[in-house]
């Protein structure tokens, strides 16, 4: 198939969260499959999220303009070929300033339904028009939307280019990585979409009363992931388990009846790793590589990341970790909560992240109370991801929801046991410790599970499977070691969910277009 991503980020060139990851490497392992590939996404200049990486990337010198916004805006692209797989990217000044992808220490940018209608628009040319390794895509093509950044893609095949007879062989299939962002705005905005009058009830929403803010309480508004999903050819969220989640009441985010209807065509697949990126065998940003049949580096780096970050050098010490964007959604409340009685324990405790202001400062504060035993990491470092993720001993996420999470995957393939809460990605992927599995015996060689889930998404149950964790490092080293080894050794690789990729692509395209 000639496959097309779209996507507002893609490591390495850039990076906020796991979508990042996932349309940084799944398009590699389709394209190893022997799709045609092309991920497309803003060229980042000047923001954080951007690195030097963009500098292999050539100009192609073909503009276009596409009509948005009240006339013809012009757009660029650049172009890598990297891995088997087309990398371009849409050039525009808007793309051009500090920050990330989204906005910068003022909040949100003003104009994203702006820029992400660029990329959307400039996505659906791209195929025609660009002569990549001499050819174009062409009109058959398979266009995979992530999120609401890409989601006007489908939108744009239905109401302005099938009605000229063009894209009538091309499909989509939207890639839900995150419900709770919608790109949801004034229902004024949509006449600056570059689409037909009469398709504004595709995009068209009235939102439930818990979703209005001050600024769009007329309840009335356009919004960029319900116009794909009611669009798209497909749709698919990225671990079972949230699939299901979204089309309940409390899972939906105000989407699950609309979800409900097209559940005949919803799936889920969970996400692969990029396991040479993440590899302690062979990662380059950690003091010592180990594998599952030699673990003696792992506390080489817990040691190095004591020093590092100036806590007791002290290798018996349980270490938890957290890695992740401040965010509500990743349960830092609880965190908060737990902490005056976590610190009570014999344990240390590593926060990287950056996000939420009134967190960011919580992190700090706590520092200077507990000087011994917590740091709080602000900011958002790669490297420093990285030896968290084999330092530790567990890695905690108590996400209020978590699509699939990708943190507890590193953190179970460097012999780091995580402990979740019982949501969406993370009950799909990590399997409660039990000793007592079939057959096992005295020395629990036959026991089974990766970590701990829990659940209800209260202080005292995380505190309670932590000490389960905490008490099994301390007390039962064997056990330990088998979930360390569980949880290396099992495969993490796209292979899987590529083939269930292509499955899909398939059902796609055995139907005529949706719409
Ligand atoms: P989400 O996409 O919701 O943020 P995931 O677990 O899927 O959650 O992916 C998060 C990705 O972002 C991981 O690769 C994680 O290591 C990375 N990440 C998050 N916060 C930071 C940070 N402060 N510094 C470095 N990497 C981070
Ligand atoms: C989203 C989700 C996360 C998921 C990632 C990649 O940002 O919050 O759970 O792992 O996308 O699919």
């Amino acid at each position: 198939y000639n496959i097309v991503f779209v996507t507002s980020e893609a490591a390495p060139y850039s990076k906020t969260g796991g979508l990042a990851d996932v349309c940084g490497s799944l398009p590699i392992a389709l394209a190893g499959r022997g799709h045609r590939v092309m991920v497309i996404s803003p060229r980042y200049v000047h923001g954080t999220a951007a690195d030097s990486k963009f500098s292999k990337a050539v100009d192609l010198g073909s503009p276009v303009s596409v009509f948005c916004f009240g006339g013809a805006q012009e757009v660029g692209f650049y172009h890598e070929y990297r891995e088997g797989v087309d990398w371009v990217f849409v050039d525009h000044p808007s793309f051009h300033r500090p920050g990330n992808p989204y906005g910068d220490k003022h909040g949100t940018f003003k104009d994203n339904q702006f820029r992400f209608t660029l990329l959307s628009h400039a996505a659906c040319e791209a195929p025609l028009v660009l002569p990549l390794g001499g050819y174009t895509y062409g009109e058959k093509c398979l266009f995979l939307v992530n999120d609401w950044h890409a989601s006007l893609v489908s939108v744009l095949l239905a109401a302005k280019y099938r009605p000229y007879g063009v894209y009538k062989d091309a499909r989509s299939i939207l890639v839900i990585h995150n419900i709770a962002h919608q790109g949801v705005e004034p229902a004024i905005t949509y006449s600056n979409l570059g689409l037909p009058q009469d398709w504004y009830g595709a995009l068209g929403w009235v939102f439930p009363t818990w979703a209005r803010t001050h600024a769009l309480d007329t309840g009335e508004a356009v919004n960029f992931l319900k116009g794909a999903i009611v669009t798209s050819d497909r749709i698919v969220t990225v671990s079972k388990g949230y699939s299901w989640e979204i089309t309940t009441n409390e899972g939906g985010f105000g989407l699950h009846e609309i979800l409900r209807d097209r559940k005949s065509i919803l799936s889920g697949i969970t996400n692969g790793i990029d396991v040479t990126e993440w590899d302690p065998s062979s990662d380059e940003h950690i003091a010592s590589n180990y594998s599952a049949d030699d673990l003696s580096g792992k506390v080489k780096c817990k040691i190095a990341l004591q020093k590092e970050l100036g806590l007791p050098v002290r290798p018996d010490c349980p270490m938890i970790g957290f890695v992740g964007r401040l965010d509500y959604q990743k349960g830092i409340d609880l965190i908060r909560q737990a902490i005056p009685e976590l610190m009570k324990d014999d344990v240390q405790f590593v926060m990287l992240g950056s996000g939420n202001p009134v967190y960011e400062d919580w992190m700090r504060a706590t520092e200077s109370i507990y000087k011994d035993k917590f740091r709080g990491w602000v900011g958002f470092n790669v490297p420093v991801s990285h030896r968290i993720t084999a330092g530790c001993d567990i890695l905690l996420m108590p996400s209020t929801f978590e699509p699939c999470g990708l943190n507890q995957l590193y953190a179970m393939r460097y012999g780091t046991i995580p402990v979740v809460h019982e949501t969406g990605g993370l009950r799909d992927t990590v399997q409660t410790f039990n000793p007592f599995a079939a057959g096992s015996n005295a020395e629990g060689c036959n026991a089974e599970g990766t970590g701990w889930t829990f659940t209800p998404l209260t202080k005292e149950s995380m505190l309670v499977a932590l000490g389960y964790a905490i008490q099994t490092f301390n007390e039962h080293k064997s056990s330990w070691e088998g979930l360390m080894k569980r949880g290396m050794t099992r495969d993490y690789t796209w292979e899987n969910a590529a083939t269930q990729y292509e499955q899909i692509i398939k059902w796609a395209f055995m139907d005529p277009p949706y719409c």
